[in-house]
């Protein structure tokens, strides 16, 4: 991508790559397709889809959602070896516009650590990737991981050598988050001044957040130049996450006079998309979280409320509808009708097909006949489950618990989609565990529970209640998620979530990014 306007900061988002392989935020190829939409119409630039090379689940959803949508730059990931960046290539070349990032490791821990490999193979190796890249594709991004802790030397160096190879954009990796804004800030003035050719490629930032500086220093290297800022939805990623583009965004929008920069995000979407992402992968977001956290907003001191009667700019920098938070204390109830609903569904952010609002409204009735009084945190949480890819072979048809102070027990019966129902029962400590117990049985699926969560959705004793469970399985993680106002049974739907995505995986045998990036013996068949 050009970037014509010099003030204009490209939005890559890596939610579905750097977010997606890190530990409990797996989602399915349908949820992936999903979110891409809702990246789409958020308005970002370019939508890093996945790592194609990492399993042929990974090349699927990427190709599906290079097919489908329209709009942001597709890219994907690949190390700088033929097979990876031909895998890149032949999932993202339908997409109208697409793009290939690769990368290799500079710094010297990674050179001597991981690679084995010498500064000369390094950048013989880089060229050769970029240049075998270039000739299948004109947007070629690369980026030199662990840049931050590489020789400053050495990497202008490499850079200077993949931008001639024909790299048209140059990520700056802040792969372990290791960096500070000012230092940050000085690698990029370094490599401007040490690079021929640096202006006509644009210059990307990408932090991670270990130290808490992902935000900061991702908007020092755009005040001296970058101007494209890799991020995630709510910073989900490797270890302590990425820089969170919802915060990255609003900083740049309300702090506009400081930095004389803007972005293509529609700011209003930014609510409606956290909560996708937060509901399809079970990572819920701090109350604090800026930006998009319940309390972001929220004012709960006498001082400060009495502030905000007299005006809002007293204690607000932000209006909570410029983020798309928009809940008020309208009440539906089983009498709505679907207009009433499908107008607060609007208000709210959603748009949904046609048969999208046909089944949320069916639920919202269904809904309605157990609780008197629906709030906007109910129909948020109605639309986000619509379309929800926790489909698999098993189902819950009857769950039986009870429980004493003693001893819990539970029954359950579920439906496999080849017709077998299986009834089994176990005790356990609590009637949760027993009810997990007994769907382990029953679909002889033993998977080691790691956490478990439920909240409730919205106020009142009939509110609707969320569980999230996450187990492990053969030394991978899983993570069901599922609603209702007994939460016993969502709990139960959340663990049969889980056992249904351990069936479908089995045969798949992904990597993560961590594993593959370690695996020097391929980076290396290039060179
Ligand atoms: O953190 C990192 O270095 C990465 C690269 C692959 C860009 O995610
Ligand atoms: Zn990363």
């Amino acid at each position: 991508m050009s970037n014509q306007d010099p003030n204009r900061v490209i939005i890559f988002d890596t939610t579905l790559r750097d977010g997606e392989q890190s530990p409990g935020c797996s989602m399915t190829p349908p949820e992936k397709l999903r979110m891409a939409k809702a990246l789409a119409d958020l308005g970002v630039d370019v939508i890093e889809a996945g790592f194609p090379a990492a399993s042929r689940g990974d090349w699927e959803s990427v190709q599906t959602i290079a097919r489908e949508v329209r709009g942001p730059i597709i890219c994907g990931l690949a190390r700088c070896n033929t097979d990876d960046i031909d895998k890149a290539y032949s999932a993202v070349k339908e997409a109208p516009r697409h793009r290939i990032h690769v990368f290799l490791a500079t710094s010297a821990i990674h050179r001597e650590h991981k690679l084995n490999m010498a500064k000369e193979e390094i950048i013989r190796t880089a060229v050769e990737g970029v240049r075998y890249a270039k000739a299948l594709c004109e947007d070629i991004e690369f980026s030199p991981e662990d840049a931050s802790r590489t020789e400053l030397e050495f990497l202008a160096e490499v850079v200077t050598a993949v931008i001639a190879a024909g790299a048209t954009t140059i990520n700056v990796p802040d792969t372990v988050g290791y960096s500070t804004p000012q230092e940050y800030a000085e690698i990029f003035q370094y490599l401007k001044q040490h690079v021929a050719g640096i202006d006509a490629v644009v210059l990307s930032v990408h932090c991670h957040d270990d130290l808490g500086m992902a935000v900061a220093n991702s908007l020092s290297a755009v005040h001296a130049g970058a101007r494209q800022i890799e991020c995630t939805i709510n910073g989900i990623g490797e270890r302590a996450g990425n820089c969170s583009l919802e915060e990255v965004a609003m900083a740049l929008k309300t702090r506009e006079g400081f930095y004389g920069l803007h972005t293509g995000i529609q700011t209003t979407r930014l609510y409606p998309t956290s909560r996708l992402l937060s509901t399809t992968t079970g990572m819920l977001v701090p109350r604090n979280k800026a930006i998009v956290g319940e309390n972001a907003f929220a004012h709960e001191s006498g001082i400060h409320q009495h502030g905000m009667l007299k005006h809002h700019s007293t204690y607000e920098i932000m209006r909570p509808h410029d983020v798309g938070l928009s809940r008020t204390n309208l009440v539906l109830g089983k009498h709505s009708g679907r207009h009433a609903f499908r107008d607060r569904v609007k208000d709210l952010g959603f748009e949904l097909s046609e048969e999208e609002l046909n089944r949320a409204f069916t639920e919202f009735k269904a809904l309605a006949d157990k609780k008197k009084e629906l709030f906007d945190g109910d129909i948020e949480a109605i639309v986000l489950r619509t379309g929800d890819a926790g489909e698999g072979p098993w189902s819950l048809v009857q769950l039986w618990a009870s429980a004493t102070s003693g001893e819990a027990s539970a029954v359950v019966r579920l439906v496999h989609t080849d017709g077998r129902e299986v009834e089994q029962g176990a005790t356990g400590d609590g009637p949760v565990d027993a009810v997990f117990k007994a769907i382990e049985r029953a679909t002889g699926t033993p998977a080691k529970l790691v956490t478990f969560d439920v909240h409730a959705m919205t106020e009142g004793e009939d509110a609707l209640g969320e569980s999230i469970v996450n187990v492990e399985y053969n030394e991978r993680s899983y993570r069901g998620v599922s609603l209702s106002t007994n939460i016993l049974e969502s709990s139960a739907n959340a663990f049969i979530e889980c056992v249904n995505r351990i069936q479908s995986s089995r045969s798949e045998g992904r990597r993560t990014h961590a594993q593959l990036s370690a695996d020097a013996s391929t980076v290396k068949v290039m060179a």
